[in-house]
């Protein structure tokens, strides 16, 4: 089992090394190389992240990894092949992008690639983004795509930003910030959260601005809260862009200035996040809006904190400071 597993890292290790060769040394990754430089990623970067090119060709992989020695069984159970009828193992990842994902020790356990469109190919019904599956040596809910390069920077700041995607981790680094780490695709996990926890008080949520990140972000802070002791803020990027596009758009310098000045509370960005799909000039809405607020409050275990919020709320509404304190002590005790 241990010789197994040793197997399996020499194997990802191997099979990474081949794919960033490709990408970087071969004709067939020059339009893969073309299109990373072109989203504005720097040799360095490329080079840092290990990334790679998977090709179209189905069956290289396989040949290549068997020419050098690796037994069917490490091959049959690496995730990186289809089996066929015919017992023939294919590439599971094809034409795309490939990121190395390293375990909290920083060895090479899976994969993600990232789809490459190609006029020459009909690829229209393949997902843009395709993990490793799961394996006894890849769990997604304990892995968190850069931790293990992130984790000096992480303690030395006492914080760490998640990202939503991984070349929203990539950007960051680019731009000179390096404690940026993203979940796999799925939501955050309370194993992820435990996994920062033991490295870090600050925890920054910096999931992209479309509709579907802003929800995210509050089913996070929502985990983070009930789950960890992290002090927890958000960074909201405008326009419903994700980093990496803001960097594309901004500049890298922008960006770095975002991720590290444009930090709001978590009562902020509720108090944003509440007046969506909302007319405030409307009594009703008003009064459910502050009902929203006022169930977050809950939440908040500082005493100093929740009096700060109160007197925001009472002014921003003109209400009652004691009226908003004795609704807030009901939702305590319907809560218990
Ligand atoms: N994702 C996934 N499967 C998909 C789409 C997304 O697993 N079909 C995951 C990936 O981990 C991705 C993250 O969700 O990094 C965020 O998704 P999205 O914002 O759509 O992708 P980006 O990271 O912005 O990718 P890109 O900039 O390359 O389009
Ligand atoms: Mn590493
Ligand atoms: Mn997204
Ligand atoms: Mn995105
Ligand atoms: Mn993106």
């Amino acid at each position: 089992e241990p010789t197994q597993n040793r197997k399996q890292l020499e194997l990802h290790e191997e099979v990474a090394q081949f794919y960033h060769h490709i990408l970087l040394n071969t004709k067939v990754g020059e339009h893969a190389l073309s299109y990373l430089y072109e989203r504005g990623l720097t040799l360095e970067t490329i080079k840092d992240f290990k990334l790679g090119f998977a090709p179209m060709e189905r069956t290289i992989l396989n040949q290549v990894m068997t020419e050098k020695g690796y037994e069917e069984e490490v091959l049959n159970d690496s995730g990186l092949f289809y089996e066929t009828e015919t017992g023939e193992r294919l590439n599971r990842f094809y034409q795309r992008v490939m990121f190395p994902i390293e375990n909290h020790q920083g060895k090479i356990i899976g994969f993600s690639g990232r789809l490459l469109t190609d006029e020459k190919y009909d690829l229209t019904d393949q997902p843009k983004y395709l993990n490793s599956p799961e394996t006894n040596f890849f769990n997604k809910r304990f892995i968190l795509y850069h931790f293990h390069d992130a984790r000096p920077t992480i303690r030395k700041t006492n914080d760490v930003i998640l990202f939503e995607g991984f070349m929203d981790v990539i950007s960051a680094a680019q731009s000179g910030v390096q404690n940026g780490v993203a979940s796999m695709g799925t939501s955050l996990t309370t194993d992820q959260i435990k996994m920062l926890e033991r490295v870090t008080e600050n925890i920054s949520i910096c999931y992209d601005g479309d509709n579907a990140g802003v929800e995210a972000t509050m089913r996070a802070i929502d985990l983070i809260s009930k789950q960890s002791q992290l002090s927890c803020q958000v960074i909201s990027i405008p326009n419903k862009l994700d980093p990496d596009d803001y960097r594309k758009i901004h500049g890298e310098d922008q960006l770095r200035h975002l991720l590290e000045n444009n930090r709001d509370t978590v009562f902020q960005f509720k108090k944003e996040y509440f007046k969506r799909n909302r007319n405030l000039e409307q009594e009703s809405d008003k009064i459910e809006y502050i009902d929203d607020m006022l169930a977050s409050l809950v939440e908040v275990p500082s005493i100093i904190e929740t009096d700060i919020y109160l007197t925001q709320l009472a002014d921003d509404f003109l209400v009652s400071k004691d009226a908003l304190q004795n609704e807030l002590s009901e939702k305590r005790q319907e809560i218990k």
